[in-house]
Order: structure tokens, then C-alpha cells, then sequence
């Protein structure tokens, strides 16, 4: 699961920004709507299984060949490097929640640009950045632990 995961976030950053791209220049909203509830959908069910997985078999033991792991304990960078993770991550998932949740209610549908795009656009960048930010983490995280 860690290894669908990590593949999963490098596919979810072109997506997303093929999903803007759609609704800045292109004025697809309706495109864009399915993009952005597809993506939340998959990353919602890979998260879970990832919980699930990291709660039965954990990371630390697979870490351990790890040149950033020193003498078989965990090295900080590691740690460091989950921890900045996190700090991303769990925001991340409210955030997406929240965004799409405001959305479905205040859009028509079909959706169309209408008085609650100004709010949807403010809080949907911030939920495209921290997307952004937990991918990039993710996989510095992924590398300290399992590649190097
Ligand atoms: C987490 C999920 C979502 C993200 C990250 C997201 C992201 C964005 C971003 C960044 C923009 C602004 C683009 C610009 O600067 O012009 C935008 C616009 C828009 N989005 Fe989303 N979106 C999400 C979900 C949705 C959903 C579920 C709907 C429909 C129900 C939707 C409908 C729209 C519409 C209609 C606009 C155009 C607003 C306007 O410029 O008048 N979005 N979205």
C-alpha cells in the first residue's frame, strides 16, 4: 500500500493542475467537477487502506536498510521528515472534505460560476497548494525511509 500510494501522489499533482487548467482557461466547470470528485474518491479510499495497512504491518521495520537510519534505530531525518508529512497531510484531507463538500451544496448542477465562486476559489487554491506541499513531503519522506 506504501508503494501505491507513493506512485498514487506523483499521478494527483498533474491531475490537479490539468483540473485548474480546465476551469481557468477552458471555463469546463462540469469537467473540472468530476476531475476534483474522482480524485478526492481515490485518494480518500488509498488513504484509508494506507491507514489500515500502516496500522497492521507499520513503515519503521521496512526503513531499516535505510542509509538514513542510523545503527538500526531511526535517524532523525526520518522522523523529521514524517513529521513535516503530517503537518501537511492531515489539513489536507479536512481541507479537500470541506472544499468539495461547499461546493456540491453552493454550485448548481451542472456547476457554473455563480456568488459562492469567490469563497470556492479562495479556499480551493490553499486545498490545491497543501495537495501540493503533502505530495512533495510524501515522497522526501518515502525516499529517507525506503530509498536511500
Ligand atoms: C478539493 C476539490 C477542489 C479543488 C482543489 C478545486 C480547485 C479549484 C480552483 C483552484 C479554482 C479556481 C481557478 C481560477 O483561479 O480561476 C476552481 C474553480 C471552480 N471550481 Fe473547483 N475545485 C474543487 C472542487 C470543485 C467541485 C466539487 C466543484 C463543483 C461542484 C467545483 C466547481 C468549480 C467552479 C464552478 C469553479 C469556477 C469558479 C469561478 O471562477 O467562477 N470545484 N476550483
Amino acid at each position: 500500500m506504501l508503494d501505491v500510494v507513493f506512485l498514487a501522489m506523483f499521478a494527483v499533482v498533474p491531475v490537479l493542475a490539468w483540473s485548474i487548467y480546465l476551469v481557468r482557461n477552458k471555463r469546463n466547470y462540469a469537467l473540472h467537477k468530476r476531475v476534483q470528485l474522482a480524485l478526492g474518491i481515490i485518494l480518500g479510499v488509498a488513504v484509508l487502506l494506507f491507514e489500515i495497512d500502516m496500522r497492521i504491518t507499520g513503515w519503521r521495520d521496512r526503513a531499516i536498510p535505510s542509509a538514513f537510519n542510523v545503527e538500526g534505530s531511526m535517524n532523525d531525518w526520518i522522523e523529521y521528515a514524517l513529521a513535516v508529512h503530517l503537518f501537511f497531510a492531515i489539513p489536507t484531507a479536512l481541507l479537500w472534505i470541506f472544499v468539495i463538500v461547499r461546493a456540491l451544496s453552493k454550485f448548481d448542477s451542472p456547476p457554473v460560476p455563480n456568488a459562492y465562486s469567490r469563497t470556492h476559489r479562495f479556499w480551493a487554491w490553499i486545498a490545491a497548494f497543501e495537495m501540493f506541499m503533502t505530495s512533495v513531503t510524501g515522497w522526501i519522506f518515502y525516499y529517507l525511509a525506503f530509498i536511500g
